[in-house]
């Protein structure tokens, strides 16, 4: 599938979102909206009342990823609100199938995170109800985090669940996604790549977004995960990639 790139909005002015919002609106695919509540996570950000704000000021479609304890009760507003997609975290779930599936009866695209030592295997069983799987490359909370190498194995381990799946699932990274690392990322199996300071922390967003497509998609395209997926799209008899 196409990448998909989000800069997430944690990294942006919060007092003039509407402005850094527009500022990606020609080359980004999403924005990320960081939803925390300081119980899930030890950090405090916007709720409901913003992501209805910003919905009024962008064309971009809002990736959710609620950081929150409760998604069972939450998410399905945020859906409801207008959010193309809601990520609840499996680790805050206690009924999982319950909000995955109220969040697709609301209209939205449904996305289950894992934390950077949360294993893939368990939920193996629950990809027919997601859109979206998202891996944690930092410990979930705040921006401007070092990425994490060792969630690459599980990424690799994700990509080969996903493909047994049928492929179209996003596999979506989180934290220290930069120039520096979304090569690994997109190698490793990932296709829907989320940037908080990479894209707002320089002078240029637009540009920034631009050019962290332009490496996942050079890095994705020589990746043999990507190499099998087209082949087994066209049709012909390739080796997956492992
Ligand atoms: C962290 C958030 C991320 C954050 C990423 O908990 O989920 O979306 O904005 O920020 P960077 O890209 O700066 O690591
Ligand atoms: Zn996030």
């Amino acid at each position: 599938m196409a990448v998909q790139i989000a800069p997430s909005i944690l990294a942006a002015d919060f007092a003039r979102l509407a402005d850094e919002a527009q500022a990606v609106a020609d080359a980004a695919d999403w924005l990320h909206v960081d939803v925390m509540d300081n119980h899930f996570v030890p950090n405090l950000t916007i709720g409901l009342p913003v992501v209805e704000a910003l919905l009024k000021h962008t064309s971009l479609p809002l990736d959710c990823h609620l950081m929150i304890e409760d998604p069972e009760r939450w998410a399905p507003k945020y859906a409801e609100a207008g959010a193309a997609s809601v990520t609840i975290h499996a680790e805050a779930a206690h009924q999982p199938v319950r909000a995955l599936r109220a969040i697709h009866s609301a209209g939205a695209r449904a996305g289950l995170a894992l934390n950077p030592v949360t294993p893939v295997e368990p939920f193996e069983d629950l990809l027919g109800e997601m859109d979206l799987l998202l891996l944690m490359t930092v410990e979930p909370g705040f921006g401007g985090q070092p990425f994490l190498d060792m969630v690459l194995p599980k990424l690799r381990r994700a990509r080969r669940l996903v493909a047994r799946h049928g492929g179209s699932i996003w596999l979506q990274v989180d934290g220290g996604v930069s120039g520096a690392t979304i090569e690994r990322c997109a190698e490793a199996g990932a296709d829907f790549f989320v940037a908080g300071s990479a894209v707002y922390g320089g002078a240029d967003p637009a540009a920034a977004v631009a050019g962290l497509r332009e490496q996942a998609e050079r890095a994705s395209a020589s990746a043999g995960w990507a190499a099998g997926a087209a082949g087994a799209a066209a049709g012909r008899d390739v080796d997956s990639g492992g």
